[in-house]
């Protein structure tokens, strides 16, 4: 594929100082870095530096301090993590990006193929502004610049944004992959698309909802969301959560979806349940009939055929969000059904499978299938915002 963005072979990195904007916002409990994929996924990056003998400056935000120095959101906490899963020594820089001079006698200082992680971008409030002056600072720091954040991407920041735009600059293999992955699954996909779209809310998914009905075939709702649909349907669905006040934005989201020949796909039955908790009894409606005292808290086994048999005619699939209260058994089922028949389609070479957000990779990890999409993507609010269709500005600064 002919990219057109930059990519990390067409950077000279040999000898350089690479400033390499990383997502290191990981979550961290007691002092340690609970999952570290995001840095996992970093290292063929940080690897094709070294070889180049270049000096690796790790970039990034973490947290969100709000522009002042706040130790409680320190870098410091994931330089061993760094060290351990690249196998190299990790320098920590503190810095409060006013004054870089420190910062930039350490990297002078060190043997090629160092590796170092500068403090929270965050620390300035020039960060958030995208602010220029902060950009030239940051680029004092660095001859090349490579992006590898995707999933800060969504973000016109001094690191992701204006920093691109002021040295040699390109995408890490990391980045580089996942806009491979991402546009094979919505850019130039193998038709026909079937997306599969849950979670809770129609509110917070309306921009995706109708760009999705324009660009696949098919259109799976399930989750919480599903249930609005069938309110503005006319089903009653009892004491579910729903949004009532969206009924009209279901419809119209219905009717693109006529205009744009996208099937939607609406849960048929469903797994209820009278207590929002694990294990409480429950009882299988068909839609049309919810108990009016219960709470639909699962898609049930017919909507499940039916997904997979739309899964089965569709040679690419991309997929957010939960079909049901997949954080308690026995809510997970429908979500685990589907996750491992895309799994088992994508692993027979019959599928290509993207997933992405925050809550669809802790349903693809329970599931036991993380490892057989095509591709997960670590990405929250960046994941959303392509699916949206929206541009993406630390990945247009990249463009050629
Ligand atoms: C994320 O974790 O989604 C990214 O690091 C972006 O973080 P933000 O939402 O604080 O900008
Ligand atoms: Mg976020």
């Amino acid at each position: 594929m002919s990219a057109t963005f930059k990519t990390l072979d067409e950077l000279d990195l040999t000898g350089k100082r690479v400033l390499l904007r990383a997502d290191l916002n990981v979550p961290v409990a007691d002092g340690k870095v609970t999952d570290a994929t995001r840095i996992e996924r970093l290292i063929p990056t940080i690897r094709e530096i070294v070889r180049h003998d270049g000096k690796v400056i790790l970039l990034s935000h973490f947290g969100r301090p709000k522009g002042k120095v706040d130790p409680e959101f320190s870098l410091e906490i994931v330089a061993s993590t760094v060290a351990d899963l690249t196998g190299h020594p990790v320098g920590f820089i503190p810095t409060d990006w006013a004054d870089v001079s420190g910062a930039i006698r350490a990297i002078e200082d060190a043997p090629a193929g160092s590796v170092f992680i500068l403090e929270n971008t965050r620390f300035h409030p020039g960060e958030e502004a995208n602010d220029v002056e902060l950009a030239r600072i940051m680029a004092s720091l660095g001859d090349v610049y490579v992006n590898d954040a995707f999933s800060a991407a969504h973000r016109a920041h001094a690191s992701t944004e204006a920093l691109a735009r002021l040295l040699p600059a390109a995408a890490g293999f990391a980045m580089q992959a996942e806009l491979e992955a991402l546009e094979a699954g919505l850019g130039k996909p193998k038709k026909p698309v079937v997306a599969i779209v849950g979670g809770a809310k129609v509110s917070s998914k309306i921009d995706l909802l109708e760009n999705l009905v324009t660009k696949v075939d098919g259109l799976v709702i399930g989750g919480g969301m599903a249930n609005t649909f069938l309110h503005a349907q006319g089903f009653g669905v009892g004491k579910s959560l729903a949004e009532k006040d969206l009924a009209e934005t279901a419809l119209r989201i219905m009717d693109k979806a006529i205009d744009s020949g996208c099937a939607i796909i609406l849960p048929i039955d469903a797994v209820v349940s009278w207590h929002f908790k694990a294990n409480s009894p429950t009882r299988l409606y068909s839609a049309e009939a919810i108990d009016p005292e219960g709470m639909i808290l699962d898609i049930g086994p017919s909507s499940i055929e039916r997904i997979k048999g739309a899964i089965d005619d569709a040679h690419t699939v991309v997929w957010n969000g939960p079909m049901g209260a997949f954080e308690m058994t026995p809510f997970d089922a429908g979500t685990v059904e589907i996750a491992r028949h895309v799994a088992h389609r994508t692993k027979a070479g019959l599928l290509t499978s993207v997933a992405g957000g925050g809550d669809t990779v802790s349903a693809l990890a329970h599931a036991g299938v993380k490892d057989d999409f095509t591709y997960v993507s670590t990405a929250g609010g960046a994941f959303l915002e392509w699916m949206e269709g929206k541009p993406l500005p630390g990945v247009n600064a990249l463009k050629k």
